[in-house]
């Protein structure tokens, strides 16, 4: 297994308060790889970062095998960004930001061109191709965003929590457009803190909080890990209990012992009770 990425030891404070604290990590080729997190957990500064747009205080980064330190321009060159705030010219055509990326890039214009109509056709935005960036949707702006990080082709994509604020169809969409580039061999780490969005495209996935790695693993092991089977008993007035077990037999066990007053439901363990369980906290926890 290749790795692409590798992070050791990276960290970063903004006023003596951390942000990123001392993470380890390693990307492997071909991957979906989720950060999932609470607001406020670390993980657009991380990826910023990782991607050389804030400035480290510790830690090495290797990218695709070039340390961020040493051969900043050729680690850039394996990376393509979608920023949490999308960063398009609103003024601009779709058609001339993606020139405007051509030309970031340092982009021959005939060779540019090419690409941008490949890009255009790929991601079906020729309907929008004239639009002014601002008469476009979040979902459109997003897709618009996705093309431009798309131009010299990146053997490794970030995307910035892809899908906040979009509604369930542009969601769908850019969750299809993800896979499709996983699978035509684009290696993708993305932010969430959407644990359907981690659950639907994620091969692995890390848990941050606090600034802190809790656990990277598959979504079915963490889930093993919790204990596969959840039982939710609800007391009736406020409270609902969660317990997690190894299998139904003892999910339901555990049910048969409870009292009368309790509403019992049993079910799979999903993300969202592994992050609670490992953390202590919600991952829709406003920090
Ligand atoms: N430029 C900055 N100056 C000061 N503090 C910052 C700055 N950027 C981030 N922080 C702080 O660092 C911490 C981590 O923020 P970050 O944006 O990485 O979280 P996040 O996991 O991406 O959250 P969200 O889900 O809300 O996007 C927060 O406490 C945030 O307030
Ligand atoms: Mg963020």
């Amino acid at each position: 297994m290749e790795e692409v990425i590798s992070l050791k030891g990276l960290s970063k404070a903004f006023n003596k308060k951390t942000a990123v604290d001392s993470i380890d990590l390693s990307i492997i080729k071909g991957e979906v790889f989720g950060f999932l997190g609470p607001n406020g957990a670390g993980k657009t500064t991380t990826i910023r970062l990782i991607t050389t747009l804030l400035g480290k205080d510790s830690g090495t980064v290797m990218i695709n095998g070039h340390d961020i330190d040493k051969d900043p321009i050729k680690a850039k060159t394996s990376i393509g960004v979608i920023q949490q705030q999308i960063s398009l010219d609103n003024d601009l055509t779709v058609f001339e930001n993606m020139v405007c990326h051509a030309k970031y890039h340092k982009i021959p214009k005939n060779i540019a061109m090419e690409k941008i109509e490949r890009l255009i056709d790929y991601l079906d935005i020729e309907e929008y191709r004239n639009y002014k960036i601002n008469n476009l949707s979040g979902g459109w702006k997003k897709r618009v965003s996705i093309a431009g990080a798309l131009i010299h082709e990146p053997p490794i994509l970030f995307l910035d929590e892809p899908t906040v604020g979009l509604d369930i169809n542009g969601r769908r969409t850019i969750w299809d457009i993800v896979k499709q580039l996983n699978s035509d061999g684009t290696t993708v780490f993305l932010t969430t803190h959407y644990i359907e969005e981690a659950e639907v495209l994620c091969d692995r996935v890390a848990f941050i909080n606090h600034g802190k790695i809790v656990e990277v693993d598959t979504p079915e092991n963490l889930c093993i890990k919790v204990g596969s089977t959840a039982v939710e008993a609800f007391d009736g007035h406020k409270k609902t209990e969660y317990s997690y077990f190894s299998s139904r037999e003892a999910a339901n066990a555990y049910a048969g012992t409870l009292g009368s007053e309790y509403t019992v439901l049993i079910r799979n363990t999903n993300l969202e009770d592994c992050f609670v369980k490992m953390t202590g906290d919600s991952v829709g926890d406003q920090k």
